[in-house]
């Protein structure tokens, strides 16, 4: 059901220093940074030839990822996020395996303009997955 790896998210507790390490260290194509209130993060994007990493700092008082940063000061990868065709068909099948979707179970629009759902961690080896439909 799942296809391509869309992207790996890694909280950072410094924006420009992560996206220092990525641009100068690993020597990687580094965008510049975004603010995208809505999701409550600045995020910069590094283009990888094969997928993206997602480097994401928290944006305002209600920011998702504060909480982890607070439990990992030095940051940490935040979730994963793998391309599905149909997201409705895909929720519909985990719902039915037992696994649990954050929220109200509706898909948002993501930081890509997709619709994304997120599923518990608990229910996939301790790691936040975002499911994204990509039509191609
Ligand atoms: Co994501």
């Amino acid at each position: 059901m799942i296809g391509r790896l869309n992207h790996v998210a890694i909280a950072v507790p410094d924006l420009e220093a992560g996206a220092a390490v990525y641009r100068n260290v690993l020597g990687a194509s580094v965008g510049p940074a975004l603010e995208q209130p809505e999701h409550g993060v600045t995020v910069v994007f590094v283009d990888l030839p094969n997928t993206k990493i997602e480097l994401l700092h928290p944006l305002g008082d209600a920011s998702p990822i504060a909480r982890f940063l607070e439990r990992n000061p030095s940051g940490g990868i935040h979730h994963i996020c793998y391309e599905v065709d149909d997201i409705l068909f895909a929720r519909d099948r985990l719902l039915a395996a037992g696994a649990r979707v954050l929220g109200d179970g509706e898909p948002r629009t993501g930081a890509h303009g997709s619709p994304v759902l997120f599923l518990h961690p608990k229910d996939f080896n301790g790691t936040l997955l975002e499911l994204e439909e990509v039509t191609s």
